[in-house]
């Protein structure tokens, strides 16, 4: 499987292009609407056949290009069924499986960031979206977040892949670009030595402001970015 990471400056966010040599069958992981000219420029440039456009989450701080994309590519929206975005084309479920050609991408249901956070897995990487963030995590205090559920998810499901696994979060506010899953067990400081009670008393008092971006983002996700959701 080929992967590229992409990023927009504007939200810090990471997007991610995958792909199988053999059929050119490809997925896009937390695409940015702004940047929808690029990356439909470079799926066209590389020949991929663009089956699925994946989120790992409703977001707050972007809107999303899946809308667009897929009414420029014919792809599959897909988004979990939690998120409530009734616009994507598939609801996801715990355990779903996304095939390109020969390779799989299984999913891993990972709530807590928002109550429909999903995590992506291929071999020997992981997409994360905002529920495991390099040396950090995503916010647990609005979209029903819940920092009990993060610590499941991070602790009981990412923390079970292998050490060596790539982590490629949803975003990086400090210019890192990946990690692995025993570098984050080791030096996440809000989980490394941490018991459950000590990470959610982290979580919960936090007093993060509000992102700028909400009020538009959340409202336009749950249309795939698109104005009019019949477009
Ligand atoms: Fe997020």
């Amino acid at each position: 499987m080929q992967v590229r990471q992409l990023f927009d400056h504007d939200t810090w966010t990471y997007t991610y292009l995958l792909w199988d040599e053999t059929t050119k069958e490809a997925a896009i992981i937390d695409s940015v609407k702004e940047k929808f000219a690029r990356d439909s420029k470079y799926i066209r440039e590389l020949g991929l056949t663009l089956k699925y456009a994946l989120e790992t989450h409703v977001h707050a701080d972007h809107v999303t290009a899946t809308g667009l994309l897929r009414n420029e590519f014919g792809c599959q929206t897909a988004v979990h069924a939690d998120g409530g975005a009734k616009c994507a084309d598939i609801q996801i479920e715990e355990g779903m499986v996304f095939s390109l050609g020969g390779q799989q991408i299984h999913t891993l249901h990972t709530p807590g960031h928002t109550s429909g956070d999903v995590s992506y897995v291929i071999p020997g990487a992981v997409f994360t979206g905002d529920a495991l963030l390099i040396k950090a995590c995503g916010r647990t205090d609005f979209q029903q977040g819940n920092s009990s559920a993060l610590y499941d998810s991070i602790a009981y499901k990412l923390f079970t892949l292998p050490d060596e696994t790539i982590v490629y979060p949803g975003h990086d506010y400090e210019g890192f670009t990946s990690s692995t899953i025993g570098e984050e067990k080791a030096s996440n400081p809000r989980l490394a030595g941490k018991t459950k009670q000590e990470f959610m008393h982290i979580m919960d008092t936090m007093n993060l402001p509000k992102p700028k971006r909400i009020d538009i983002a959340v409202p336009g996700n749950l249309q795939c970015g698109l104005d009019n959701n019949a477009a």
